[in-house]
């Protein structure tokens, strides 16, 4: 099945050639129905949510809180409570280490891994530095997996939170995150999952996962950006304090003090990102009419297809050999900085990501500065795999 005419700018060209758009890990384009969605809202509804006693509004705050449900279901989650708009997947995850504060226990470890985003290790070393709380990675093999006899190791009484992701940003490994989550469990620890880069890649569904928190961005599955969901079980929620104060959180307030409503209004202060929201809710609706697991089998060859590719181009050397991959190829050029060699793709129309990813302490242990990168989602095809390859051929003449 081909999507990819429900995306306008596919259409585009990049430096006068086809736009051959192999940055789908930094963000993903939007279909003509998220677009619509976005612009129906703002010129026929838009209003403040949840506060006044006109139809705008009403309009408004069907349209969110449908959004909501619609991601409850995307999840799999078992309350549309569970479900809290953010920013995105990084404001996420400091909202979960934000609100742990008074869980943690000076000389407790949090346990994160060597594959992760920064997203999901800055937040987690603020939070060790309020708490005196240690930071362990799990440590990675010379494949890019995570090395599970390690993981073992650290994922001890000690441990008060296990912070993982589920797809590695810069090498495409897909973590076995449910055994993760049950051994961290069994301790006793609480568990976050980073789906940033998983959700279009494979389905999601927090009950079979058992996680305490999964969080993703909108717009790495369709939507805009500045909208992204925070799950949470409903319970844990409750018993955990706000992170930021003022309108809409509050039940009863006082110049002296306040209480709280629940989940998911404890955690979401002031006006919302709407227009986002609405958006995410469209792009729901978009991935529920597809099927989406031929999209990805047909994702899973088409990675393969230029995994293979490559291999076969002289002095491009493929980084992460994992034995489980989603969208992800990592490479790198003989004679060639990664920069450069995005350069070179660049010019030919092909966009894609070179660098560090966000993943610093990954290309320190790999001993690389960074990495070419092409990440793929639904909308690729074999003609972009194609140019890709064209592009590294041409691009090597030049190094
Ligand atoms: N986290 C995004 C990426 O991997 C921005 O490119």
């Amino acid at each position: 099945m081909n999507i990819r005419g429900d995306f306008p700018i596919l259409q585009r060209t990049s430096r006068g050639k086809p736009l051959v758009y192999l940055d789908n890990g930094a963000t993903t384009q939007k279909p003509q129905c998220v677009i619509d969605a976005i612009d129906d809202y703002y010129r026929l509804r838009n209003a403040n949510v949840h506060r006044a006693a006109h139809e705008l509004a009403e309009e408004a705050t069907a349209l969110m809180e449908a959004a909501r449900t619609k991601g409850q279901h995307f999840v799999n989650a078992t309350y549309r409570e569970e479900i809290i708009f953010t920013r995105g997947t990084t404001e996420g995850i400091n909202l979960v280490a934000q609100i742990l504060s008074q869980r943690i226990q000076p000389g407790q470890d949090i346990v994160i891994s060597q594959l992760e985003h920064h997203s999901n290790i800055v937040p987690w070393q603020l939070l060790a530095q309020r708490t005196g709380a240690n930071i362990l990675a799990i440590d990675i093999d010379e494949s890019g997996d995570l090395d599970l006899q390690d993981a073992a190791n650290k994922i001890t009484s000690n441990t008060a939170v296990l912070a993982i992701t589920h797809i590695s940003n810069g090498l495409g490994t897909i973590n076995p995150v449910a055994q993760l989550v049950q051994q961290a469990k069994a301790v006793g620890a609480l568990t976050l999952v980073d789906g940033a880069q998983a959700v279009l890649h494979c389905a999601i569904d927090v009950q079979a996962l058992d996680c305490d928190f999964y969080v993703f961005s909108g717009h790495k599955m369709f939507a805009p950006t500045g909208i992204g969901i925070l799950y949470g079980r409903l319970a844990l929620l409750n018993e955990l304090p706000p992170w930021q104060g003022g309108g809409e959180m509050i039940d009863q307030v006082s110049i002296e003090s306040s209480t709280y409503q629940n989940a998911p209004f404890r955690f979401e202060a002031g006006t919302p990102n709407i227009a986002g929201a609405v958006g995410l809710g469209a792009a729901f609706d978009y991935l529920s009419e597809l099927p989406m697991q031929t999209l990805i089998d047909d994702e899973a060859t088409l990675v393969a297809r230029a995994l293979s590719g490559l291999k076969q181009i002289p002095g491009v050397r493929i980084v992460g050999e994992p034995q489980q991959r989603a969208s992800v190829v990592s490479f790198l050029m003989d004679g060639g900085h990664p920069n450069d060699v995005g350069t070179l793709l660049d010019q030919q129309g092909i966009a894609l990501r070179t660098g560090h990813h966000c993943n610093m302490p990954l290309m320190s242990r790999l001993g690389i500065p960074g990495t070419v990168r092409a990440s793929f989602s639904l909308y690729n095809d074999e003609t972009d795999v194609d140019t890709l390859l064209a592009g590294v051929e041409k691009a090597a003449t030049f190094l």
